[in-house]
């Protein structure tokens, strides 16, 4: 049966030597002086803002052993780290152009790397983990294309597919995550086997953030910016690689079968704009008069297209 599986493998592993043109939301606010801290509450880093907000939902200051898997430049752990210093975390990341920026950020820190694919990582290396954040990843990790839905026929054993189908046939039948009502689909297979094998491991706390297909804009703010929700996952193509928007709420039905309590918003719950006059001002112009403007409008639009989900192990 036809279908294509996105991968992004060989280009983190070799290809990838910045990650400059792929602006994420937690580096967008990495410069003191981004105009992205402008428009917030608090105009200091994700990081900061994560960490308390994480911090609102379970003990975070007793927290020791913490794994980020594609930690990128190593921001968000060194903002973690600032602050609580007693944090020993394990990095994974699979590009090992990005891990020695990470050694950099981080080599005032006693910090563990890993340069592995997080999906074939030994389950052995979770054991301990307390809380495991995956942030701005899991697009990366394989997503199934134009998957004929014919593979999810209750008439069809699974005996009769092989390989990736066999996989998303499982995931669909163990977790029910209902039919899709289209002749073919797109899945996140890899990032929903990620979900699996963490749950499996039973790490107590799991941060997810990552580019939604589900996502939506509240009421007050729709005037303002227009998002196309969908059902299923969307292509972004990126500078040498491509990556799939992520259907959330499969993640979620994985990690409630788990039995985690699952809390799940966009972005802008923990980066909380602040509506000044003048940010209504520019949003009811629509005018882009300097490229700060244009910086702004691209990430008030990433704080609702990107959501989260918190996993707590109960
Ligand atoms: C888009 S970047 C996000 C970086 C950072 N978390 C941020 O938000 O700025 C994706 C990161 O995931 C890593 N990555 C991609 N696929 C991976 C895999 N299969 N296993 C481990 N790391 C992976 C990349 O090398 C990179 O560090």
């Amino acid at each position: 049966m036809p279908f294509t599986l996105n991968l992004t493998a060989d280009y983190h592993r070799g290809k990838l030597n910045t990650l400059g043109w792929e602006m994420t939301v937690s580096n967008a606010l990495y410069p003191q002086d981004s105009p992205c801290r402008s428009v917030l509450k608090d105009p200091s880093s994700y990081g900061r803002h994560l960490y308390d907000y994480l911090a609102g939902f379970f003990p975070l200051s007793e927290i020791s052993r913490i794994l980020e898997v594609g930690g990128g430049y190593g921001y968000l752990m060194r903002e973690f780290l600032e602050c609580n210093p007693h944090l020993r975390p394990l990095m994974v990341d699979i590009s090992p152009a990005l891990l020695e920026k990470q050694k950099e950020a981080l080599k005032d820190f006693d910090v563990m790397f890993r340069e592995a694919d997080f999906l074939e990582l030994d389950d052995a290396q979770l054991e301990g983990i307390e809380l495991a954040m995956l942030n701005e990843i899991l697009g990366d990790f394989p997503t199934a294309v134009d998957v004929p839905a014919e593979i999810l026929d209750p008439s069809l054993s699974p005996d009769a597919l092989d390989g990736p189908l066999q996989r998303i046939r499982r995931l669909y039948d163990f977790y029910s995550l209902g039919r899709p009502r289209t002749s073919t689909f797109s899945f996140n297979l890899g990032a929903v086997e990620s979900v699996e094998k963490l749950c499996r491991a039973g790490v107590p706390a799991i941060f997810l953030g990552e580019h939604s297909c589900e996502a939506s804009v509240p009421e007050h703010f729709a005037r303002y910016i227009f998002i196309e929700t969908s059902d299923s996952p969307q292509r972004i193509a990126l500078k040498g690689h491509d990556e799939y928007t992520i259907k959330m709420s499969h993640l979620q039905q994985v990690a409630e079968a788990f039995h985690y309590r699952v809390l799940r918003g966009p972005f802008a719950d923990f980066l909380e704009i602040r509506y000044s006059d003048a940010l209504l001002a520019l949003l009811e112009s629509r005018k882009i008069a300097e490229e700060s403007h244009e910086i702004i409008f691209h990430f008030l639009e990433d704080l609702f297209l990107y959501e989260y989900l918190i996993l707590i192990k109960v």
